[in-house]
């Protein structure tokens, strides 16, 4: 049986997928408004950027931070990150081991962009256990995950297929078409549904990686059984969504917090309450 976490390393270790990441810049809406919301809490406290790919989110947390870290698996990423933004620190390193990392540190840790779904769900708990661990109390982990609850058309779908007036052109589109379906069959065996999360290939690299997706109340409950607490849960644009109500959110971002020492709340959080 395929190990996904394997094979999607394999993914992002790959040229085509840093250049594809070389493309974006700057924070995704909902982003925005979490960090805005966060920054009094995280000024010049240590960050960590989990995923970070070749560096979208790198320079608006450095920024609010001025104590940035930016960790990746994919040593391609790293250099790429590096090139990008000379001025601000990068590493290798795997969210399921920070063993290098010291305890209590961070005042909050990012994986942005779904990062954390590409690890199965064994290496999700474990990387849930190393993030607890190097937060500081009361240290908040931000980031997204693909919902279980969204159904996406499946990469056979006919209407993925769509042909052009230009011949050649509708040649080049049904071989990607065909491609997508090829990655599918191949990793159809490891794919899973479950009530509470599910193992489903996604549209990067035409269908060639697999994502973990989860429903939100489950999220809230895997969260509460890594020992966070859920803050509150938001779409793309940043509006605040309830967890019942998400059927039309392909992912939702979540602002869970490492229970602060003393057990109290302090001022920020009423931004934030979980709807
Ligand atoms: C979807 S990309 C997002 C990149 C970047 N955060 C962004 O928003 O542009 C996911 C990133 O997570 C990294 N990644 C996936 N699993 C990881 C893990 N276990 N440890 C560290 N990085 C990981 C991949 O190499 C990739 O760069």
């Amino acid at each position: 049986m395929t190990d996904i976490s394997r094979s999607n390393r394999k993914r992002y270790r790959a040229s085509p997928m840093v250049r594809k990441y070389r493309g974006p810049s700057g924070l995704f809406p909902a982003e925005t408004q979490i960090l805005a919301a966060l920054a009094p809490t995280i000024h010049k406290r240590p960050v960590l950027d989990l995923g970070v790919g070749t560096g979208r989110t790198a320079p608006d947390l450095a920024t609010l931070s001025g104590d940035y870290l930016g960790l990746d698996y994919a040593p391609r990423m790293i250099q790429a990150a590096r090139k990008a933004h000379p001025d601000l620190r990068f590493a290798p390193g795997d969210a399921r081991n920070l063993a290098h990392l010291p305890a209590e540190h961070f005042a909050l840790v990012l994986f942005s962009f779904n990062g954390l779904d590409y690890i199965d769900h064994t290496g999700r708990m474990r990387a849930l256990a190393e993030i607890r661990r190097v937060l500081a109390p009361g240290g908040y982990f931000v980031f997204s995950s693909h919902n279980a609850a969204f159904t996406a058309p499946p990469p056979y779908a006919r209407s993925r297929f769509v042909p052009s007036p230009n011949p050649l052109r509708t040649l080049v589109r049904l071989g990607h078409y065909l491609m997508g379906c090829l990655h599918y069959l191949r990793l159809r065996p490891a794919l899973r549904e479950g009530a509470d999360w599910s193992l489903r290939v996604v549209g990067e690299r035409n269908f060639s990686v697999v994502a973990y997706h989860i429903r939100p109340q489950s999220q809230v409950a895997e969260l509460e059984t890594a020992g966070f607490s859920t803050e509150a849960l938001y779409a793309f644009t940043g509006e605040g969504v309830s967890p019942e109500k998400t059927e039309s959110l392909p992912w939702i971002y979540y602002l869970a917090r490492k229970p602060p020492r003393d057990g109290s709340r302090h001022p920020p959080d009423a931004a934030f309450r979980l709807r």
